[in-house]
């Protein structure tokens, strides 16, 4: 139990890699807070979380709107009295594609670059915003963000998301900065490809997953599990050296 009477505000759970992660986290004795924009997919993982005897609950949460992200936290206080750990995971990507165009940057209309980046990068700054205060309090808390491989490497053809991300691994250096000396660790997760809804729309084309396939060492995708396996280290106190650190976790793309 290695996250035995800590509490965990994990976002983007409805799907996924917060899927994975919740439940993940609740089968180490986490109490979670399931948050998604999509209420009806967290209450899902709530379901699955209860059905196999952990506990959690779930929040409707847009991560780009304050007031959303001020009651998420509380939620987490109010239920169960403290926040330990944040996995800042809620993201778009190819699947918002019909919405929001993921593409080069000449291409990129202005809403949507602001679009992407209020949920990918301010989603993430509203999340530690309201959650610090808490763990500052509490002199302990672990904050997890979910970034990517686009933030480490140039790869063409998702500009906004690409420049968010950049800006995840950026932002999470300097909280690490400010916030360790006050017993709160920052940490940044770099994933590569991983088989969940977010790239259904690249990896049905053949020619795309065989590229995938030809990057990455391990020669296939992840599976959500192996991200949140990762996500659950950096939330425990196996972990407890652990602050600023970057992770790829990318079969070894980035190695190349
Ligand atoms: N799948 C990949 O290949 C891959 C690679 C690198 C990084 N990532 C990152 O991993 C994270 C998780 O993505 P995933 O692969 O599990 O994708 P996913 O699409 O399965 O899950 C993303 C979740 O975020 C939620 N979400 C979207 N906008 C939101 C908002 N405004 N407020 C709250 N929730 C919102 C969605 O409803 C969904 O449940 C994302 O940040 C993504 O950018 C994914």
């Amino acid at each position: 139990m290695r996250l035995e009477d800590r509490v965990a505000v994990i976002t983007g759970a409805a799907s996924g890699q917060g899927r994975a992660a919740a439940k993940l986290f609740a089968s180490e004795g986490a109490k979670v807070v399931a948050a998604d924009i999509d209420e009806g997919g967290a209450q899902r993982t709530v379901e699955e979380i209860k059905e196999a005897g952990g506990e959690a609950t779930a929040v409707k949460v847009d991560v780009s709107r304050e007031p959303d992200v001020r009651a998420m936290v509380e939620s987490a206080t109010d239920r169960y009295g403290r926040l330990d750990v944040l996995f800042n995971n809620a993201g778009v990507g190819y699947s918002a594609s019909g919405r929001m165009k993921m593409a080069s940057v000449v291409e990129t209309p202005e809403k949507d670059w602001d679009a992407i980046l209020a949920i990918n990068l301010k989603g993430v700054a509203l999340g530690c915003k309201h959650a610090i205060p808490v763990m500052e309090r509490q002199g302990y808390g672990s904050i997890i963000n979910n970034a990517s491989i686009n933030a480490l490497v140039g790869l063409p053809g998702a500009d906004a998301y690409t420049a968010a991300k950049g800006g995840v691994v950026a932002f999470s250096r300097v909280l690490a900065v400010e916030w360790g000396p006050r017993g709160i660790r920052v940490n940044c997760i770099c994933p590569g490809g991983v088989d969940t809804p977010m790239i259904a729309p690249v990896i049905s084309d053949e020619r795309v997953m065989q590229s995938m396939r030809q990057n990455t060492p391990l020669g296939r995708l992840a599976r959500p599990e192996e991200i949140a396996s990762v996500a659950l280290f950096l939330a425990s106190e196996e972990a407890s050296y652990l602050n600023g650190a970057i992770i790829p976790v990318d079969g070894g793309w980035t190695a190349h």
